[in-house]
């Protein structure tokens, strides 16, 4: 498997373009969508085994919200959550993100940091605080055993488990250090086995149903 290197990441300049996007959400979302959508695809780019995730995530959560009808505006929050779901990866040790072998408890502990640091580190742009939740929740389990505070179905918030399937999805179609991608078909019986422990059974289904929708779509 090929090693990949991140390259150096200028966070006050991300932090500066950030807060740009911030303050333009509300009057133009689209633009400033446009704008977080490139910050997005700019941090993946300089994270290892990143590349294009958080677009697809965001691609995967728009389809679903969708179809369980979000209004535009819920729409927006849903957008960046997702496109930012995984801000606080950005300064995890590059050795333990490329570490081919388990991790240790310590090291694991690091890479989950990554939900509260992300939080922490965008908590003082108040126009993004409602897409925070979803930043926040995107690894709790839907039967409580998850972090960062074991919440449990309901109490999690919808874009939270929505963001857990789509993020998942990816996640595990995608190449990892230590691990190749799995076909599609494997993460969908891994989601269909963790439907209603880890994922919201709800948000699974309809995630299942746009899949095969776009298979079907792909063999016309
Ligand atoms: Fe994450
Ligand atoms: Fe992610």
């Amino acid at each position: 498997m090929k090693k990949q290197r991140s390259q150096k990441i200028n966070l006050d300049e991300i932090i500066r373009c950030l807060s740009i996007v911030a303050q333009t959400l509300h009057e133009n979302p689209k633009q400033a969508l446009k704008d977080l959508r490139n910050i997005g695809g700019e941090i993946d780019r300089k994270i290892p085994y990143r590349d294009g995730h958080s677009i697809r995530v965001t691609d995967y959560c728009l389809n679903i919200a969708d179809d369980l009808g979000f209004s535009e505006k819920e729409k927006v929050v849903l957008e960046v959550a997702a496109l930012l779901h995984d801000f606080g990866k950005i300064g995890i040790d590059e050795n333990i993100l490329l570490k081919p072998e388990a991790l240790t408890s310590d090291e694991r502990n690091e890479i989950t940091m990554h939900v509260m640091r992300g939080y922490y580190m965008l908590a003082g742009f108040n126009e993004l605080i409602e897409a925070l939740e979803g930043i926040k929740t995107h690894h709790e389990y839907y039967d409580g055993s998850g972090y960062p505070e074991g919440l449990a179905k309901g109490d999690i918030p919808l874009i939270g488990r929505i963001i857990a399937v789509a993020d998942a999805f990816d996640a595990m179609t995608s190449e990892r250090p230590y691990r190749k991608a799995l076909t599609k078909q494997a993460a969908i019986e891994e989601l269909k086995r963790a439907s209603g422990s880890q994922f919201d059974p709800a948000i699974v289904k309809i995630f299942l149903k746009l899949l095969a929708q776009k298979d079907k779509r792909n063999r016309k």
